[in-house]
């Protein structure tokens, strides 16, 4: 089993919250909100429901809290070789694809058998910092913490980066069939209390006004980055990861220079990885039961774990609905090369399909 104490033996990113654990309190300086006050008032704003005021950002739908760390992310992080970036619009398998790059990428340190694996001790995003609520939260410094290879996150769109970061750092991109992305969504909010009714919801997504909306943008910028740069953007889609997890996590392995030797696949490493990240398997542990994460929204972690399945938008979608957020996004990634036009056909015959063949 892994010690904390000999770091410097360590290969692979260590857990934050096992760096920060003693520093929880007392790092606040300025608040992030303060501080770019000047900013905040002069951007558009619409309210998303009684609860959430959201703020046009760089081209981007935000709570001012979120503007406020992203403006901090693109003024003060700075980033390090060998830093791991992973990306994502919101609700389109983030804390999985947390857990699958540190599994995959500490597994030296941490053997998938390991009874204290941080997986099984901690929430994915306990393990995983979410940078610009890291910064929001006044609390950036922490990153600094992190010993190299550092594994991050962030939701930003790929026009948002800091330039240091989108230039020098592998990232790993997941996205979503953007309907189920909006029913996910609907239900996370939902689970800490905020009043969004769904058809308000949707009614911004169409205008691309839904939180970190347009969703067309956010997927657009990775898929550009990951075609101009395949060596330095991984474009992954949830619907993939879900029809073949065990090739995901040897795709991860190649693509992070850690790939799986033929004694890994001999002890059946990525198989037992694939299995530990799984939903069922995580959501049994009481590290994902129990718990709160985020600071603006308080989500309770057993949120993070909800169905995880393909099609969902079937129960809350009429067909005209459904119909109607189609055609808008096909125009908007028309001529970019990617789609989801077989996602939703395969979808379609078979919601809880975990055999989706590989499509763009
Ligand atoms: P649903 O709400 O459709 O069930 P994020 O992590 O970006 O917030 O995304 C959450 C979505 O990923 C939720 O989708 C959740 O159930 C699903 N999810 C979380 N962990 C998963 C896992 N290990 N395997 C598959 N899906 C997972």
């Amino acid at each position: 089993m892994a010690a904390l104490g000999t770091s410097s033996c360590l290969v692979g990113p260590v857990p934050f919250k096992d760096v920060t654990k003693d520093h929880e309190d007392g790092q606040t300086v300025v608040s992030p909100t303060a501080e770019h006050a000047d900013i905040l008032s002069t951007l558009p704003s619409i309210a998303a429901g009684p609860d959430l005021q959201l703020r046009q950002y760089q081209g981007v739908w935000l709570s001012a809290y979120m503007v406020a760390g992203m403006i901090s992310v693109q003024r003060r992080f700075m980033s390090r070789p060998g830093d791991v970036i992973l990306a994502s619009p919101p609700k389109c398998g983030t804390t999985w694809l947390k857990a699958l790059a540190f599994a995959t990428m500490a597994r030296t340190t941490y053997p998938p058998s390991d009874a204290d694996h941080p997986l099984r001790r901690l929430n994915p995003h306990e393990r995983v910092p979410f940078m610009e609520n890291q910064f929001s939260a006044g609390q950036g410094a922490k990153l600094e913490a992190l010993p190299s290879p550092r594994l991050l996150h962030t939701h930003m769109h790929y026009s948002m980066l800091p330039p240091s970061l989108a230039g020098c750092c592998k990232m790993v991109y997941v996205c979503r069939e953007p309907k189920d992305m909006l029913v996910s969504m609907w239900h996370f909010f939902k689970s800490a209390g905020l009043n969004l009714p769904f058809p308000d919801l949707f009614e911004l997504a169409c205008h691309g006004q839904n939180p970190y909306g347009p969703i067309w943008d956010h997927v657009l910028g990775y898929w550009a980055a990951s075609t101009a740069r395949p060596e330095r953007v991984m474009f992954l889609r949830y619907e993939e990861m879900l029809a073949d997890p065990v090739s995901t996590v040897r795709q991860l392995g190649r693509f992070l220079g850690v790939p799986f030797t033929a004694a890994d696949e001999a002890a059946g490493s990525p198989v037992d990885i694939a299995e530990m990240c799984s939903i069922d398997a995580l959501r049994s542990l009481d590290a994902n039961k129990t718990g709160i994460n985020g600071s603006f929204i308080k989500f309770g972690h057993q949120a993070f774990f909800r169905k995880g399945v393909v099609g969902d938008w079937v129960n809350h979608m009429t067909p005209e609905m459904a119909r109607r957020f189609d055609a808008i996004v096909d125009d908007k990634l028309r001529g970019s090369g990617l789609a989801f036009t077989l996602v939703r056909a395969l979808a379609c015959q078979e919601p809880d399909a975990s055999s989706l063949p590989a499509c763009v």
